[in-house]
């Protein structure tokens, strides 16, 4: 393979990158959506998105990984003019298919486990977050992700930070504190959202909206996504195993934490089969939820893949202004100057992490490799 792949002339790199943030903007939007456009009774159930997006990702993951599997065999096989070559080129397939399965599951499979069961309660966790925030707080405070990252890769990979870095983790915190700040203290309690179409004078429901939930749930996903980022990163670094199969590792074993809320939440009415009742309410905003967020997972693989973990975070900044605008426009969402300072500061904050000046940028590859 290339070592710079590119699409349209452009580095697959960039294009990744733009993508993801994109994907991000694009997600939260959509997600949000989903979730306050129907009344609760109407709503779907987001256990269920994150199974089917677990298992969507998976599959897809699997095929790549026979695909490039194929490729490599069939240019060993075409080059063997024997009796096994040639039932080999009748079912190209085969080979493929067992040496990805033997890799799925192969000894050090385990180690997929912890980020499997962190990413399933970080998207679990995102659904309650952005039901009671509006879309651009949500993203603003989705960006303590780098702050939590950059704490367990000191932690767990002994990687030193310049004063610089930890410099602008502190402006970080301080804009997203500006932003929770002003979005709780704009609606004390509950939060009510008018959902309904503009020219209708009555709504055609009410959404109640709990910012300090929501608040707390994106705190608590950004601490399961800076561990969850680090050990995978340390689980790819430290083995040749190909990107595809370590995804398909991740979805095998989120799987039963996936599961489980499903298998302990409320039973099914007897009139409803298992399958209608866990797809209930699943209409056109559930599945392009699950779309952008199985595309996520991939082009987030992509991403570590082709690039590194800190353009990811500055990608990911990008899409605070992408749903920012977006919000206004659709979501009727009003700037106010706290708004505009906090959104700024961790912009800043953001550009100013990722200043790639020091060596010791560079240290964590180092360090997890080895
Ligand atoms: O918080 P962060 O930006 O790291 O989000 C990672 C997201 O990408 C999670 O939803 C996770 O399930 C997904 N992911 C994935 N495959 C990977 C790494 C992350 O699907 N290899």
């Amino acid at each position: 393979a290339p070592k710079h792949p590119t699409i349209c002339g452009m580095p697959l790199k960039y294009v990744s990158l733009i993508t993801l943030a994109v994907q991000n903007a694009t997600l939260s939007i959509v997600m949000y959506y989903s979730r306050v456009s129907t009344p609760p009774h109407l709503s779907y159930s987001p256990a269920a998105a994150v199974l089917l997006c677990e298992i969507l990702k998976g599959s897809i993951s699997f095929v790549i990984a026979i695909w490039r599997a194929q490729d490599i065999s069939e240019s060993h096989w075409s080059s063997r003019k024997s009796f096994t070559g040639f039932v080999q080129s009748l079912f190209p397939w085969s080979a493929p298919f067992r040496q990805v399965c033997s890799e799925i599951f192969s000894p050090d499979c385990w180690k997929l486990s912890i980020p499997a069961v962190l990413y399933v309660v970080q998207n679990s966790l995102q659904f309650v977050a952005i039901s009671n925030l509006p879309v651009a707080s949500f993203q603003v405070a989705y960006q303590m992700k780098i702050l939590t990252t950059a704490a367990f890769s000191v932690i767990l990979l002994r990687k030193t930070l310049s004063s610089t870095k930890w410099l602008s983790l502190f402006f970080l915190a301080i804009g997203v504190g500006i932003v929770q700040v002003q979005t709780t203290a704009s609606n004390s309690g509950m939060r009510e959202i008018r959902v309904g179409s503009a020219h209708d004078a009555a709504p055609l429901h009410i959404h109640i909206m709990s910012p300090l939930k929501g608040f707390g749930a994106v705190t608590a996903a950004c601490f399961t996504s800076g561990l969850a980022g680090v050990y995978f990163e340390m689980v790819l670094k430290n083995s040749k195993a190909d990107l595809w199969v370590r995804n398909v590792q991740l979805s095998l074993f989120s799987l039963l934490p996936a599961f489980l809320p499903i298998l302990y939440g409320p039973a099914q009415p007897p009139s409803m089969s298992f399958l209608s009742y866990l797809f209930r309410n699943f209409g056109g905003w559930a599945w392009a939820t699950v779309a952008v967020q199985v595309f996520g997972g991939l082009v987030t693989a992509v991403v570590i893949k082709y690039s590194d973990n800190i353009l990811k975070g500055f990608a990911t900044s990008l899409s605070i202004i992408i749903s920012f605008l977006a919000s206004v426009v659709l979501f009727d969402f009003h700037i106010t100057p706290s708004f505009i300072i906090g959104a700024s500061t961790v912009l800043a904050a953001t550009a100013m992490y990722n200043q790639p000046a020091s060596p010791e940028t560079k240290i964590t590859s180092t360090i997890s490799g080895g």
